[in-house]
């Protein structure tokens, strides 16, 4: 019976291909020719070779999933494939001839997932016009520069992944050779050492992360003058090189998420290179100090799961006007950082998840004009924090899910709420909506009140949300109530979605 049922499955996911365009290929039907697209597709299809099958006009060749375990000499030969891609099979051996014909024509290889050693490079060696290699997830050990150099395509790769393999270094020299390459992703292997001078000035983009180094190897990377994206999570850095100095100008983005920092210095970046986002999430900070990202002209910060009690007050000073998000969430914060406050270009501020039990009056004033979305969500506020609100010019969304707040005034929203899209109140032990609660929410579209346990509530409470409101959750929300809830939401003009899920 599964089988039988399993077969009809596979029937109709046939049909419905044909109808939408795909052909079936005449050499196996489970495989996809779309001779349109110059492309065959096999997808999860045995094979323990590669099949064979007319190439004319094929330029684009994906067996994924498949089983193949080996290459064999010229097996594309006469073909005009450029791109091939025979991810996740159990390719042990490549001929060193394998590709023979390609030689002119090869583009675009994707290997990774495979069973694949060293061994597989001598395969590569004659391919002279590739340009994007993906080995990820193999066995490769050794990536000395002698490799490389014998390569034919040295000069016209531009984009080399060889994450998730066995390299434990980086020798002098190693990918120096590779003249044009963009793009070098090292990551998840078990690098300890890299030595200098082992990457080309050209990269823009390079990923180490995921090793096991002990420091930011700035003796390799410094020199790399045209580098945009430089990745380095999940190693073992107890804390940054100071100065951290780069020859490029900018950086897109710097990701040190996952190491064992446990202070940000003053000054460290000392204003050699600008950083757009700086990613320092799931480290063990518990310091932030003055002026730490001075001259970095920073946009997007994220202390996101640190050890964080306090920011010094001087923390952002240089990023003032350039600071657009920031990400704060998951510390030990008790009290709203003062340094939070110099920032006057905020858009978006998450505490989410720290231990704040009140907002003063001025402490979000420094970006009233600015902050759009403000996540204050898993703290200790009993109350909504309208005095703090009210200076809020432009707040559309507002998360205060899983705080104290047991009950929401009759004012909590007067003065500010206009601007509100979005309002999340969910998981406070609400008791009590007064009438008139939600009258200044002019604007809102959706409102979660998901798992409070509200007593009392008038029957007209949604009522100045008629015309706006789109989703609604009030999902284990309405308990012990004794009034009849559907006139809750009959004149709901524009609600969209709609939760009730209590029992
Ligand atoms: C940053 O420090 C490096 C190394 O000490 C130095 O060469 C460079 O000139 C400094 N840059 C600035 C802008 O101070
Ligand atoms: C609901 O309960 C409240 C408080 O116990 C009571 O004042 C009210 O009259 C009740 N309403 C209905 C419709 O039974």
């Amino acid at each position: 019976m599964a089988i039988l049922l399993s077969t009809l499955t596979f029937m109709m996911i046939g049909l419905s291909e044909a109808k939408s365009g795909n052909d079936l290929c005449t050499f196996n039907p489970l495989c996809t020719c779309r001779r349109s697209h110059h492309e065959v597709i096999c997808h999860g299809v045995p094979f323990s070779e590669f099949p064979t099958f007319s190439t004319e006009e094929i330029y684009q060749v994906t067996i994924v999933r498949s089983g193949l375990e080996a290459l064999h000499h010229n097996f594309l030969e006469g073909s005009s494939i450029a791109s091939l891609h025979l991810m996740q099979n159990q390719l042990t051996h490549i001929s060193a001839k394998a590709f023979g014909g390609l030689e002119n024509i090869l583009t675009t290889l994707d290997l990774s997932y495979n069973q694949l050693d060293d061994t597989l490079l001598a395969a590569l060696t004659p391919l002279g016009t590739l340009q994007w290699l993906n080995l990820k997830g193999n066995q490769l050990e050794d990536v000395h520069t002698n490799r490389w150099s014998q390569m034919k395509f040295k000069d016209s790769i531009n984009s080399l992944f060889l994450s998730s393999n066995h390299i434990t270094r980086i020798q002098e020299g190693a990918f120096a050779v590779l003249s044009n390459l963009d793009l070098l992703d090292v990551e998840g292997n078990l690098i300890h050492d890299i030595d200098s001078h082992s990457f080309p000035t050209t990269l823009r983009s390079l990923s180490l992360s995921n090793n096991i180094l002990k420091k930011v190897p700035l003796h390799a990377i410094y020199t790399l003058k045209n580098l945009r994206y430089l990745y380095v999570s999940g190693n073992l850095f107890r804390k940054l090189p100071s100065p951290f100095h780069l020859q490029t100008p900018r950086l897109e983005k710097l990701e040190i998420s996952n190491n064992m920092l446990t202070q940000i210095t003053e000054f460290v970046f000392n204003g050699s290179f600008t950083i757009k986002e700086l990613n320092l999430d799931f480290n063990f900070i518990r310091d932030i100090a003055a002026r730490s990202f001075k001259s970095t002209a920073l946009e997007r910060l994220v202390l996101s799961n640190n050890r964080i009690i306090s920011l010094h007050s001087d923390a952002f000073v240089g990023v003032e006007k350039t600071l657009k998000t920031l990400d704060l969430s998951f510390n030990l914060i008790e009290e709203f950082p003062s340094a939070v406050n110099n920032l006057n270009a905020l858009f978006y501020l998450s505490l989410k998840g720290n231990m704040l039990q009140r907002l003063e009056k001025d402490d979000l004033i420094g970006f009233r004009r600015t902050l759009e979305i403000l996540d204050l969500s898993g703290n200790m506020l009993d109350t909504v924090p309208h005095l703090t609100l009210m200076r809020m010019k432009t707040l559309a969304r507002l998360s205060l899910q899983d705080n104290r707040i047991r009950i929401i005034q009759q004012d909590d929203f007067k003065g500010w709420g206009e601007s509100l899209t979005t309002l999340s109140l969910a998981n406070n032990g609400i008791t009590h909506l007064p009438e008139v609660s939600f009258t200044h929410l002019k604007k809102l579209k959706e409102l979660k009140l998901s798992f409070n346990s509200i007593l009392f509530f008038s029957p007209n409470i949604f009522k100045p949300l008629e015309r706006t409101l789109e989703v609604l959750d009030l999902s284990s929300s309405l308990f012990s109530h004794n009034q009849s809830i559907d006139v809750l939401w009959k004149n709901l003009k524009n609600l969209e979605w709609l939760q009730l899920d209590q029992g």
